[in-house]
């Protein structure tokens, strides 16, 4: 074969595979709860990044929009197109808990991300500790109000597991000491409802020394409030999630007086699908570290939580 003749070919075979690249050989559903919030965005975003990196999977991403039956439907549709894996961040825990559980039980390896569900029909929980990221928050304002003070907890969606550990964790966290918590409501992690809730605390007590909201949408809602009222310079707003563009921003610019860091695991959730699908055991439970930022540390990129 003479020299032009070879050069042709290859040209060939290299503008075919350009032209036809190898299509991707696993197929992940990853369901979000929804995208309403900051942090839920940054979450996709992680794994989207973290896939890309992996010519060979491929991202389905649904969006549930804070609706259970929808999730359901799209696990559902998930399963019936034939998904490699499936990756949920269930919006409630009993409402997911058996479209969840079919799924694995068909055979389709499932990580449940952040969210908690029921039992233990799934691969793998990635998520990080929200009981001892509530203790340790509880045990920072009793350290920052002196022992004693009049706190306002505006939670998270209770239905929710990081919501019920928040709060169970804080209330640990906050005992031996004076802290009282003289109001809390459900705000469901959003912050016009915090906004409304705080508006309430605030026409009924006269003292409030801090506010304890399960993320920093909630703790930011609690603020605008405050500030409306003539009242954000004598009371602390403390929040969890921690991302650079809000909490660590909150943080910096002296809105709030810590932000407990959730990292989201989209990174680890693609780690670990890579790991599965590879044929790999993977432990059943990834738990994830944490971080508090607060205006001494926030520069040298907050400070690990206390064990
Ligand atoms: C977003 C969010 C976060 C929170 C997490 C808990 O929907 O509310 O702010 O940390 O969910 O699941």
């Amino acid at each position: 074969m003479n020299y032009r003749l070879l050069s042709i070919i290859l040209m060939t075979i290299i503008i075919v595979a350009s032209v036809f690249p190898q299509a991707p050989a696993y197929t992940i559903g990853m369901s979000q709860c929804n995208l309403g919030e900051p942090w839920r965005v940054q979450m996709n975003a992680d794994i989207k990044k973290a896939a890309e990196a992996h010519p060979e999977i491929r991202m389905v991403f649904k969006d549930a929009q804070n609706d259970n039956l929808r999730q359901s439907a799209h696990i559902d549709e998930f399963v019936r197109s034939g998904v490699n894996l499936i990756i949920v961040s269930p919006k409630e825990a009993a409402p997911m808990t058996k479209p969840i559980s079919d799924a694995y039980r068909k055979g389709i390896p499932v990580i449940v991300l952040d969210r908690r569900v029921v039992g233990n029909d799934y691969t793998c929980f990635i998520g990080a500790d929200n009981k001892k990221i509530g203790k340790a928050a509880g045990k920072w304002i009793a350290k920052l109000l002196g022992g004693k003070g009049k706190i306002v907890e505006l939670k998270g969606l209770m239905t929710s597991t990081p919501g019920q550990d928040r709060n169970s964790g804080f209330r640990e966290g906050i005992k031996g000491s004076s802290c009282e918590i003289l109001f809390d409501a459900d705000m469901k992690w959003l912050e016009p409802n915090a906004r409304k809730e705080m508006e309430s605390a605030l026409s009924r007590f006269t003292q409030i020394d801090l506010v304890y909201a399960h993320n920093d949408p909630g703790a930011h809602g609690a603020y605008l409030a405050a500030k409306a009222a003539g009242r954000e310079h004598t009371i602390k707003f403390v929040g969890i999630d921690g991302l650079p563009q809000e909490g660590q921003m909150y943080v910096k610019q002296g809105i709030l007086s810590a932000s407990f860091e959730y990292p989201t695991g989209g990174r680890e959730a693609i780690e670990t699908a890579l790991q599965i699908l590879n044929g790999k055991k993977v432990s059943r439970e990834i738990t994830l570290p944490s971080k508090v930022f607060t205006k001494e540390n926030i520069d040298k990129g907050g400070e690990a939580l206390p064990e």
